[in-house]
């Protein structure tokens, strides 16, 4: 079988009705066959053409399934789409969510107190910084042992309440930098609803040493508040006292409201702004838990992190623009190789909870199905994310990956020097990434696998076809920085991707229609006598279902 696809749209309005991409379709029938290995055997200096250095990260993207021709017409793509306008409009603090009306400004969060960016006549980067300047300062209280419990025990133990946005980034944050990160402080993080969650994360902890964190832009969201209600309880269990909530209880959110009546101080309280999206948000005060672990210093460094690849984003030309680059390979990947998903690789134990918070960034922002004018789009949108770390993944999901019948590309992320050097171990990991890189490049073709003496009848088994398209990651080191410019790429990818798609990237109506349902649903579970249920019959009868098994389980 041929990994080739022709998922192009076929409408000549909107995408389809642009030059390039017009161009692109044609470009695509004429390589859809091409090789990896014949790419490569025609250009022996590939592999250094087609790689970009920026903000610490080098990636190699020579591994795709490319031409010239192909980046020349995507970058045009990126002209005729307007990329170079959207990215100042968003710098500019424009309101570029046209359906919620806001301004997407992440990039303030990293900005240099020197620099000004202004929403409704406030400079928003005087007001981040701060932000920033009291949650260093609550941090070192934590850090140093000033900040004591309520019945004057040091505080040794954090917990991050939220979901989503307001969880995902500070998580992924804490374990990529926990090789930085005050050792003598537990952090922990409690999301899901399911009680296990908060049990599990608070059963062999003292109350009087714990500091719960609350984190939620909305400060409305079932799932954290229902976790900080059973959080109070059990540390108001133990410690006995109202009052133990002050030195126990901070929240981050741009609900002061909410935060007030949950019965957090206004002094307890670390703010961010509505521009700021939920899962544009790690480097808000929503990552107080990280900066808690890791400490003000190298917080601010992971900032610089940032800023360094918002600045490359803004001002180097498309051609030479890694996220840019990074998303338009994407675009070719999901709509002319008809790829529906990418799988990013992580060769760094640190990085285990990466693809996790890239699914948000990517599937959240990406996932869309009408363009921002509402009409419907006639392509497919975000691919599906996924991923582990290497090495694991590949005694498990690889062998697709390798000879299955989809077309997976991958992102590899690895880093030339461990922080954890221990013999040869860094050696093998890394060897294994470039392994893996060229392995699925050029495979191993039926004439090889016969040379080698295997009988004919394994031969097919052992072919591996090759094609697959990878990028590869490079940094020095997993630093604060580093990873800082590392989730700016990723960030600036997906904001490519969706000028490209016409979509808007920061909005997310689509978690909607089944948090409604749910709030519809849960009386209906908790009720004490018999609901008329007007669902459809299946989930009527799982409803059902629910109720007897619960109400017997409470009678038994
Ligand atoms: O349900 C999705 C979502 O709205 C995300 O976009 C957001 O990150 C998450 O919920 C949490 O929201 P909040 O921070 O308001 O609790």
């Amino acid at each position: 079988m041929s990994l080739t696809h022709d998922v192009t749209p076929s409408s000549d309005v909107g995408l389809a009705a642009r030059p390039a991409w017009r161009a692109l379709v044609a470009h695509h029938a004429t390589i859809a066959q091409a090789q990896l290995r014949e790419l490569f055997s025609a250009d022996a200096d590939r592999g250094d053409r087609y790689a970009l250095e920026a903000a610490g990260l080098y990636l190699d993207y020579s591994k795709n399934r490319i031409t010239d021709q192909t980046l020349k017409l995507l970058a045009a793509l990126a002209g005729e789409c307007g990329l170079r306008e959207r990215i100042a409009a968003m710098f500019r603090g424009d309101a570029i969510n046209t359906t919620e009306r806001r301004a997407v400004l992440h990039v303030a969060l990293r900005a240099p107190a020197s620099e000004k960016i202004f929403v409704d006549g406030v400079d928003v980067v005087a007001e981040v910084h701060t932000v920033l300047d009291r949650m260093a300062a609550f941090a070192e209280e934590l850090r140093s042992g000033r900040w004591l419990g309520h019945t004057g025990k040091r505080i040794r133990n954090i917990i991050s309440i939220g979901i989503g946005g307001s969880d995902l980034g500070p998580v992924m944050a804490c374990e990529a930098l926990r090789f930085y990160s005050q050792r003598d402080l537990t952090v922990r993080f409690v999301s899901n609803v399911d009680a296990t969650d908060l049990v599990e994360a608070t059963r062999d902890l003292d109350a009087a040493e714990t500091l719960f964190i609350v984190c939620s832009k909305t400060f409305t969201t079932l799932e954290t508040l229902t976790n900080a209600h059973a959080a109070r309880a059990w540390c108001l269990g133990q410690l006995g006292d109202d009052k133990a909530v002050g030195r126990h209880f901070v929240a981050v959110s741009t609900n002061a409201d909410g935060v007030r009546s949950f019965g957090i101080a206004r002094e307890n309280m670390f703010g961010f702004w509505d521009w700021v999206g939920g899962r544009y948000s790690m480097d808000s005060a929503i990552g107080l838990a990280t900066m808690i672990a890791i400490g003000p210093a190298h917080f601010r460094s992971m900032l610089a992190g940032f800023r360094a690849m918002d600045e490359h984003f803004r001002s180097a030309p498309v051609e030479r623009n890694l996220p840019a680059l990074h998303g338009l390979l994407a675009i070719w990947n999901v709509n002319f190789l008809g790829a529906s998903t990418l799988a990013v690789l992580p060769y760094d134990q640190y990085l285990k909870r990466f693809p996790a918070y890239l699914q948000q960034l990517t599937m959240e922002s990406n996932g869309k199905h009408v363009t921002r004018d509402g009409v419907p789009v006639d392509f497919e949108t975000a691919p599906i994310l996924w991923g582990e770390p290497g090495t694991n993944g590949q005694h498990s999901f690889y062998q697709l990956i390798h000879q299955g019948t989809r077309l997976v590309p991958c992102d590899f992320i690895g880093f030339c020097q461990g922080l954890n050097p221990l013999g040869r171990q860094h050696d093998l990991l890394m060897s294994n990434l470039f392994a893996q890189t060229e392995a699925l490049a050029f495979g191993k073709t039926a004439a090889e696998v016969a040379a080698e003496g295997t009988p004919e009848a394994l031969v097919p088994h052992r072919v591996f076809e090759g094609n697959r398209p990878t990028n590869t990651l490079l940094a020095e080191r997993l630093t604060p920085a580093t990873l800082g410019a590392l989730v700016a790429l990723y960030e600036h990818s997906v904001f490519t991707q969706g000028v490209i798609w016409d979509i808007d990237s920061f909005d997310q109506w689509g978690v909607e229609l089944g948090k409604a349902l749910a709030l519809r649903t849960t009386p209906e579970l908790e009720s004490a006598t018999e609901p008329a249920l007007a669902h459809d019959s299946s989930t009527n009868a799982l409803i059902r279902r629910y109720r007897h098994s619960r109400n017997n389980s409470r009678t038994a």
